[in-house]
Order: structure tokens, then C-alpha cells, then sequence
């Protein structure tokens, strides 16, 4: 804490918090686009959060990408997480299988001694498979276990390299840019007012179902996502965000 306060972290936190209307900000020294170790960083502090909030027999919806997936490997055996169940917050997105929901929470209920429950929903799904997919009992029950998430752990991306990270055509990169998307988390693309402008087709937590979430955790950092970030609020309504200096100091001098 010490260090902290000699660097001014704690006045960081506390005026991101109040700017950006959150109960807690944690941030972490350095640019996360500039190095892998700040990642880990947030990863850190996304595990010892996690350990510190556990609750038993509770689940644990966690969405994919880099720092969610650090926030897996920082993980280690917890008494307190034996009895939780981590369940990807939505299916197939686009990303490759080591950045996808599914293979976090599995990674996540390995490293801390927890259980997990897996849903297999492709990412390119028709208006008609959807569904049918979504009367599937094995889909309504993941659901069902999704809808009684206690917590949420989700990243936040800048809009256009999370577009392109998925393969995404160039028509919706087009559209993304016309309607001035800035953000994007699980699947949802949003502007700079918080506001969203294109959605991907996929099955899981929806934005009405995170109302009933104790605590939602959102964790970026790096200056490419201080747009993103800044604007996450009226999106995922996260309680607490774990984010870097550089993502922090962007969002209150620059934007
Ligand atoms: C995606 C998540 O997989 O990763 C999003 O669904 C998130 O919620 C994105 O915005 C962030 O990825 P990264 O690699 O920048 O942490």
C-alpha cells in the first residue's frame, strides 16, 4: 500500500471511481499494450478479488479474451472456490479456443479447485438454428445455471481490433465505424455514449440478466482501450473494474 500511495495510485482509483460512477477501481503501474507483465498484473489482482469475494456453492460467469484468461492463470487452490461452479458467460463469440469463455472457466475452475460446466454453442449461428438451439434442454439448463450467476468477469475491448480479432466481415467493420462504436464486451459493440450499435448472435447472459448479478468485475487495460473503458458503465454496469495507469490516466486527462 505503501508503494501505492508514493505513486499516487490510490487518488487514481478514487477519481476514476468517481468519474466513471463505480463502487471500486483497482489499477495496476503500466501500459498493458506495451507490456505482457501488466496483464498479468490485472490478472493478479482479478484472482486475489475473485478468492477474496468467494461465497459457497456460488457461479462464477466469466466472458473470454487475454486479461480474463490472466485472470484464470493467476489463479491458485482456494478452499473458499471448491464449491463454485464457473460457466462461460456466453457461447462461441469468434475468438480461438484458448481466448473463448468455455475454455477460461475451465481453466479457472482447474487452477482454483472449482467445478465448471461447459456450453457448446457455435459462433455463426442462422436466425433458425438459434432457435432451435435455444429449446435444447442441455441450453436452457446452462441458462438457467447462468441466470443465478452470483459474480460476472468480463474484459472490455477496443471495438474495431475486437471486430477484426474475429474475423469479422468487412461490412460489419464498416457499420462499426459508421455508427461510431468504440467498445465492445461479450459481444456487444457500443459508442462513446455507452450506447449499442450491434450485437453478436450468440447464446448466453444477456444485458437485462446481468441486473441480477451481486458483482460484476470488468478488467482492461492498455491505452488503445481507454475509449472503451470509459464508456463500459451504462453498457455492463460493472461494480468494480480492475484496469492499468495507462488505460486510467488516459480515461482522466485525455478524453
Ligand atoms: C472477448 C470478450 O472474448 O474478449 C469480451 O467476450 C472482451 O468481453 C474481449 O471485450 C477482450 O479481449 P482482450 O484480449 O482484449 O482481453
Amino acid at each position: 500500500p505503501l508503494i501505492k500511495e508514493l505513486f499516487g495510485f490510490t487518488d487514481l482509483e478514487k477519481q476514476l471511481a468517481r468519474m466513471l460512477n463505480l463502487q471500486k477501481v483497482i489499477v495496476v503501474p503500466g501500459d498493458s499494450d506495451r507490456s505482457d507483465w501488466v496483464k498479468k498484473e490485472m490478472g493478479k489482482a482479478g484472482a486475489r478479488l475473485l478468492k477474496q469475494l468467494a461465497h459457497p456453492r456460488q457461479v462464477v460467469a466469466v466472458a473470454g479474451g487475454t486479461t480474463v484468461a490472466s485472470v484464470a492463470q493467476m489463479m491458485t487452490a482456494t478452499a473458499g472456490l471448491r464449491e463454485t461452479t464457473f460457466v462461460p458467460a456466453r457461447g462461441g463469440l469468434g475468438e480461438t479456443v484458448e481466448l473463448e469463455a468455455n475454455y477460461i472457466a475451465s481453466l479457472m475452475a482447474q487452477k482454483s479447485g472449482g467445478k465448471y460446466r461447459l456450453m457448446h454453442v457455435p459462433d455463426q449461428l442462422s436466425d433458425e438454428a438459434y432457435h432451435t438451439l435455444i429449446r435444447e434442454p442441455h441450453i436452457q439448463e446452462m441458462l438457467e445455471i447462468l441466470r443465478s450467476a452470483r459474480i460476472v468477469v468480463h474484459g472490455v475491448g477496443d471495438a474495431q481490433t475486437m471486430a477484426k480479432r474475429r474475423k469479422s466481415s468487412p461490412d460489419l467493420l464498416e457499420k462499426l465505424k459508421e455508427k461510431g462504436a468504440v467498445g465492445e464486451a461479450f459481444g456487444y459493440y457500443f459508442n462513446a455514449e455507452g450506447e449499442i450499435v450491434h450485437r453478436g448472435h450468440s447464446i448466453g447472459l444477456s444485458l437485462e440478466d446481468l441486473q441480477s448479478v451481486e458483482t460484476i468485475i470488468a478488467v482492461a487495460g492498455g491505452s488503445s482501450k481507454a475509449k472503451a473503458v470509459a464508456a463500459v458503465g451504462p453498457v455492463a454496469r460493472p461494480d468494480i473494474l480492475i484496469t492499468d495507469e495507462a488505460a486510467a490516466r488516459t480515461i482522466l486527462l485525455d478524453l
